[in-house]
């Protein structure tokens, strides 16, 4: 097999986190028909190859019944069986050689797939011991389709002549087989697919609108500015009737001329004209009112969002970079969307940023504002943003690019900054370390079969020298996997009491000191949020001083089936260390700034519930509702909240929180509960024990279904204080 590279390791691995629907192979092309005269060379649908001649082992003891062991699903084939070289593996070779015939048809049409090599891998038409056509198949690089497509030459010039065909595999690296069947002499071009069908485009407008249908074959799109590609990407085009459409920002080509190319397509395909440029996002008049779209959390307005990136403070605004993809519902095409907002509440989303280049696709990262212009590139006093990213290529590096206005970015000439320690290295995150004065980078490394987190330091971000590296032996450190970040958080508020914390994607983060080069835990593998659907957390970058907070937002896996967008972020959360009876803890809290979006609030205030009084907050309906509640338990067995069918469940005896069918350690805070309810059309985020407790649980809401219960069972309880406020959506006014 081809060497996997990260971007295919993490599509594997995404097909797993986030189940997101595999493209079940259906056939996409028309199967060939046949006209009565036409003359079957071979359609390879018996059990041996007779009569054809076999040398080597890579073709098996006759045709295969479609995919052989440990090969990905062929499809696309006519019939039972096929010619599949994959006999063993990629690394068996040989030949197939047919009788003798004559050439009596003006096209000889047949259906092939597998790797593509012009001299290793090939179909090969012979007259007279001379090869006079060939063919090979589509692949050479990881990922890829084992689909057979209908291919044929025009012999009309060799009419008459005694030919035979030969199917060579002298290959045996990665995609080093052929897949090939249905050979047959016909005198109507048989129909296939389109190789790089193309349309041009005067860059007038904005906007090209793609047409995306959930679940069609992956075309590879490239986009040409005046001839030269500019970026490539994997879109499952509709060949016609759209589910969706993918708008792309083709603004900075303006009076330019756009190319688009498509790898492949069917001959009746209507992708390619349906294509539209023009100053809209096509089909987005109710965009940010869709029945599913979160509404007090950030998703981006069209595509697949992953971990958020880059986020820092730049200018008076919070800027959020986050993995995008845009033109498909589910994972890839790895660009950093961008959006900026003053308060963190309120996203205007922005052009996509970084677009996947000849280094790969642009993985997760961070970034920073470099005060001093140690990087040199700032401009006439203005101090860059610099963002680091991963390419996720092969090799897999590190790369940065910068900006000025916070608008526009150009990345680096010098990059990579970080070659490639380990392949799947990624998701550089960089700080200032104020006492050394040096810019350090933390880079998750697959390190001697272990997760490792490698430090690395540097005095003007573009010159970096490793420090040290996380013990991947240490009890637990192998376990921090992914995404590392890494700040300073004061115990108890107290600012002589700073203590360093490493958090990993999963949340488990570890708390210690760090001297500059070598970080050294005092705590490990600490469990961070209880839910789930949260990954990939980062902190914002130069939160002003005199605002201190250390606010991190995370990927929240909300599902939106059906919307032509996919997952969200969730809200931002201020994060704290407390003393607690284990040592300090992380503590996690919904950002003030939240409270802007309280449209009406229900005062409870002070009351006692016992188990037979009825729900108190029976007249409130909503879809997007805030909880705060802090109460003494008393005797009651159990606390509960129904919010908008998610039940949230307090068991005073047991100290724990349940949240639909998740149970978190909740302790009792000096005998008291204060519990925080978030409710969004995506799910619940849910805070306990003064942020001890951070439950977010992503769900998809019934929008007719706009109540909450609040009840007790066995026994009474002293609320303290209720409130519960009717949120308005912050996407109002876009
Ligand atoms: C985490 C992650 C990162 C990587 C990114 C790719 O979700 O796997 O490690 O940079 O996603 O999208």
């Amino acid at each position: 097999m081809l060497r996997k590279t990260t971007a295919d390791l993490i599509r594997d691995c995404r097909r797993g986190v986030a189940s997101i629907a595999i493209a079940c192979p259906i056939f996409g092309f028309a199967m060939p028909t046949y006209a009565a005269d036409d003359l079957v060379i071979a359609d390879f649908e018996s059990k041996t190859y007779e009569p054809w001649t076999v040398t080597g082992d890579a073709f098996g003891p006759g045709p295969a019944e479609g995919t052989l062991p440990g090969q990905m699903s062929v499809d696309g084939y006519a019939g039972k069986r096929l010619v599949n070289s994959f006999f063993e593996g990629d690394r068996t070779t040989g030949t197939l050689t047919s009788p003798a015939f004559s050439i009596e048809r003006d096209y000889i049409g047949f259906l092939i797939g597998g790797g593509k090599d012009t001299q290793k891998l090939a179909l090969q038409l012979l007259v007279g011991g001379e090869v006079v056509r060939s063919a090979t198949g589509p692949n050479d690089q990881a990922g890829g389709s084992e689909r057979l497509d209908q291919d044929s030459w025009d012999v009309k010039d060799l009419k008459g002549k005694q030919a035979q065909i030969r199917i060579v595999d002298q290959a045996t690296g990665g995609w080093g087989h052929l897949n090939v069947d249905q050979i047959v002499q016909t005198d109507t071009r048989p129909v296939g697919p389109i190789r790089n069908a193309k349309r041009n485009f005067v860059a007038d407008a904005t906007y090209l609108n793609f047409p995306i249908k959930n679940g069609a074959d992956k075309r590879e799109v490239t986009l040409l500015v005046d001839g030269k590609v500019a970026v490539v990407n994997t879109m499952e085009l509709a060949d016609e009737g759209a589910d969706w459409w993918a708008p792309m920002d083709v603004s900075e080509w303006q009076g330019k001329t756009l190319t688009v190319q498509v790898d492949k397509l069917p001959e009746s395909s209507r992708a390619l004209e349906s294509i539209e440029l023009m100053d809209e996002r096509k089909q987005s008049d109710n965009l940010y009112a869709e029945p599913m779209r979160g509404q007090i959390h950030f998703s981006p307005i069209r595509g697949w969002n992953n971990d958020p990136n880059g986020m820092v403070y730049y200018k008076g605004e919070y800027h959020l970079f986050f993995q995008h993809n845009p033109y498909g519902w589910g994972w890839g095409n790895m660009h950093w969307g961008h959006a900026v907002s003053r308060d963190m509440v309120h996203w205007t989303e922005l052009r996509d940023e970084l677009l996947p280049d000849e280094m790969g696709p642009m993985f997760s990262g961070s970034a920073v504002v470099d005060w001093n212009n140690t990087s040199g590139f700032g401009k006439d006093g203005e101090p860059p943003m610099v963002l680091f990213y991963t390419a996720a290529g092969n090799p897999t590096i590190q790369g940065l690019a910068y900006s000025t206005d916070g608008r526009n970015f150009t990345k680096y000439e010098g990059n990579p900054i970080v070659g490639e320690v380990t392949p799947g290295n990624r998701d550089p995150k960089v700080i200032w370390h104020e006492p050394s004065k040096r810019w350090v980078m933390v880079l998750y490394v697959e390190w001697k079969g272990k997760h490792t987190v490698h430090f690395y330091t540097s005095p003007n971000l573009r010159d970096w020298e490793l420090a040290s590296i996380t013990d991947g032996d240490a009890p637990g450190g192998r376990y921090l996997f992914e995404c590392p970040d890494f700040f300073e958080l004061a115990v108890d508020g107290d600012p002589n009491n700073k203590k360093w914390v490493l958090t990993a994607a999963d949340s488990v983060y570890a708390i210690g000191s760090f001297d500059g080069k070598k970080f050294t835990p005092e705590f490990e593998r600490l469990p961070g949020h209880q839910g789930r659907g949260f990954y990939a957390a980062q902190t914002f970058s130069d939160v002003p001083e005199s605002d201190g907070r250390r606010i991190q937002i995370g990927w929240w896996q909300t599902d939106t089936r059906g919307m032509p967008f996919n997952q969200s972020m969730t809200i931002p959360l201020e994060l704290n260390l407390i003393s607690t009876d284990d040592g300090p803890r992380m503590t996690f809290a919904p950002v003030h700034e939240l409270e802007t979006l309280r449209e009406v609030t229900h005062d409870l205030g002070a009351f006692e519930l016992t188990e037979k009084d009825a729900n108190p907050i029976d007249q409130i309906r909503n879809q997007l509702l805030e909880v705060e509640v802090e109460f003494e338990p008393g005797d009651a067995e159990q606390i509960v909240f129904n919010i908008r069918d998610v039940m949230v469940v307090y068991d005073p005896q047991s100290e724990r929180l349940h949240v639909d069918n998740h149970s978190a350690a909740a302790p009792l805070r000096d005998g008291k509960q204060r519990l925080r309810i978030y409710c969004d059309r995506t799910g619940v985020e849910v805070f306990a024990s003064d942020g001890l407790c951070y439950v977010p649980l992503p769900f998809n809401t019934k929008p007719e279904n706009q109540r909450v219960h609040f009840e007790v069972r066995g026994g009474s309880i002293d609320v303290k204080s209720m409130k519960v406020h009717e949120l308005r959506s912050a996407w109002k006014g876009h």
